[in-house]
Parts: structure tokens; C-alpha cells; sequence
């Protein structure tokens, strides 16, 4: 197997896992293009207060996107004032994204591309960003981290607000039943099935939904892979949604989300902001 085909995953693990989930991606996308383009040439915005307080001021940034999807988020940070690239192993989310962007007249630079070798031209960022569904896609935190703290600006931020890995592994199966359905500390090793609810959408309830890769991570295991990458961590809040427990009659008892920002230059930061 060449590691650099297709891809370009500098590690031949790597490589099979992302040129499998990127022919999944592919197959699914069309069944989840997201908001549509006047939603955000009207000022819509799919973030949230809390990661666009956690940003700071992004006004002229340089901001990037890993796994953007069909580029909601990207096109969010842009409406901010933001300079936002995208990337995403899938052809068929960057073309649902770019489409979006000419529609709406807001421009984000978006690319194909692995989150594990990316451009060369993407250095010096302001921001990196993931969301809701990008971390479990790592298979290799540590990789990842160096990866990612050697493209910030010495200034720079890494911001990733997903679902919470409790959530990845709990499914509400009955009223006030949760099943435990992964190994909340398997890690490396991926989670050899994933039950329907936890699919992403487009491929739950599909009869013969496509074969993803996925992986349960720690918030603790990433802040420990982005320390040791020379970041600091200046931000880490855990939090309920109660959406995401429907069935339960206190949902908000969950944590069902997170958000980590750290950046490289513990000057900037602020002081780290443990709840719980
Ligand atoms: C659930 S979406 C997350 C994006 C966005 N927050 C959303 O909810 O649409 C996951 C995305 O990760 C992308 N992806 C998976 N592995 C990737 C990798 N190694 N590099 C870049 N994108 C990747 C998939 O193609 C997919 O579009």
C-alpha cells in the first residue's frame, strides 16, 4: 500500500482508515448538505455562544476548519470577519460546501484534503477548529496534536467543541434505560460497531448504512496529546444537551458535550477554566 496515494497520510494506518471512512463520507453526504445558503447570506450562524466566546475576536483571522463537512461552521467563522480555509477528505462535502459559499456570497477557501497532511500553505493560523464529529476521526492523537501545534501562528488557538465521549458510548435504548455500548477508554483501538444512534446522520436507520472508522477519545487523552505538543490548555467545559439524551427524564444529568481551546503562547492564554 503506498501511504501517499490518494490521501497522502504519512502513516500507512492512517492512510487505510481515511481512504475507507472517505468513500463512507462519500456515500452520505448528499443526505446531509446541512444549512442552505440563505441561511447564511441572511447572518446565520451555527456556532455557539460558548465556542464564539472561547475564540475571542476573529476578525481578520486566520482561521482553519479540519473536517468541515459541508462547510456550515467554516462559513459561520467567516460571517465573523474571519479569513477560513476548510478542508475534508470528502469531494462530495467540499463541493456541497464551495457551491454554498458562491450561493450565499461569503467566501471560504475549500479544499480536499486529510486533517493528517495537510496543505503546506496552511501555516501561521490564528485558529484551528474542529466540531461535532471531527476528533473521533483521529486514529492517532499524538501524531495529530504535533501535526496541528506546528501549523498555529506562535499567537494561535486550537478550539475543538465535539460530543462528549460519554455520549459517544451511552444509548438511550428504552424511557430511563441507557445501554453502554463502547468502551469509553478503547482508544486506540476502534469501536468494532457503532450503534445506529451514534451513525452520523444520513447513514442512521439506513438499512445497510456504509462502514465508518471511528474512535472514542478521552477528553483527558486529548488535552494530554495537545499539552505535550507545547500547547496550553486555556479553556475545558463540559456540557449537557438535552437533546442528545431524549428518553431521559433528567438528560441534563449527562454531560453530552465539551469544548477545549489551547493555544501556543501561554501569554495569551487565559487562566484554565476547569467545570465540571
Ligand atoms: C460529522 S462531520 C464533522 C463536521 C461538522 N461539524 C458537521 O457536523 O457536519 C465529519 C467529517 O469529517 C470528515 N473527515 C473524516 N476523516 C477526516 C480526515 N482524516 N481529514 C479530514 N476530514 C475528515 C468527513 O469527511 C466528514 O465530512
Amino acid at each position: 500500500m503506498n501511504p501517499s496515494a490518494d490521501t497522502g497520510s504519512p502513516h500507512p494506518a492512517l492512510h487505510d482508515v481515511t481512504a475507507a471512512n472517505r468513500v463512507s463520507w462519500n456515500a452520505i453526504h448528499h443526505a446531509r448538505p446541512g444549512r442552505p445558503a440563505a441561511f447564511f447570506a441572511a447572518g446565520g450562524s451555527t456556532l455557539s455562544a460558548e465556542e464564539i466566546a472561547a475564540a475571542g475576536d476573529v476578525t481578520g483571522r486566520r482561521v482553519l476548519q479540519l473536517a468541515c463537512s459541508c462547510g456550515d461552521e467554516a462559513l459561520s467563522w467567516a460571517t465573523l470577519g474571519a479569513s477560513v480555509t476548510g478542508i475534508d477528505i470528502s469531494g462530495v462535502a467540499i463541493g456541497l460546501a464551495r457551491a454554498k459559499s458562491v450561493e450565499a456570497g461569503i467566501p471560504v477557501d475549500f479544499r480536499r484534503a486529510d486533517m493528517f497532511n495537510l496543505p503546506a500553505d496552511l501555516t501561521d493560523l490564528d485558529l484551528i477548529y474542529l466540531s461535532w464529529g471531527a476528533i473521533c476521526w483521529v486514529p492517532d492523537l499524538t501524531t495529530w496534536a504535533t501535526l496541528i501545534a506546528d501549523r498555529l501562528h506562535p499567537d494561535g488557538s486550537v478550539l475543538i467543541a465535539d460530543h462528549h465521549p460519554l455520549w459517544e458510548v451511552l444509548a438511550v435504548t428504552g424511557p430511563e434505560t441507557l445501554t453502554l455500548t463502547a468502551d469509553y477508554f478503547s482508544r486506540t483501538t476502534p469501536r468494532p460497531t457503532i450503534h445506529n444512534a451514534k451513525l452520523p446522520a444520513g447513514a442512521r436507520d439506513a438499512p445497510n448504512p456504509p462502514t465508518f472508522t471511528a474512535y472514542i477519545w478521552p477528553p483527558s487523552d486529548i488535552i494530554t496529546a495537545l499539552l505535550s505538543a507545547g500547547l496550553y490548555l486555556t479553556h475545558f467545559t463540559e456540557s449537557p444537551v438535552p437533546d442528545i439524551y431524549a428518553g431521559l427524564t433528567s438528560p441534563t444529568h449527562l454531560p453530552a458535550s465539551y469544548l477545549i481551546r489551547a493555544t501556543k503562547n501561554v501569554s495569551r492564554g487565559t487562566t484554565p477554566r476547569i467545570t465540571k
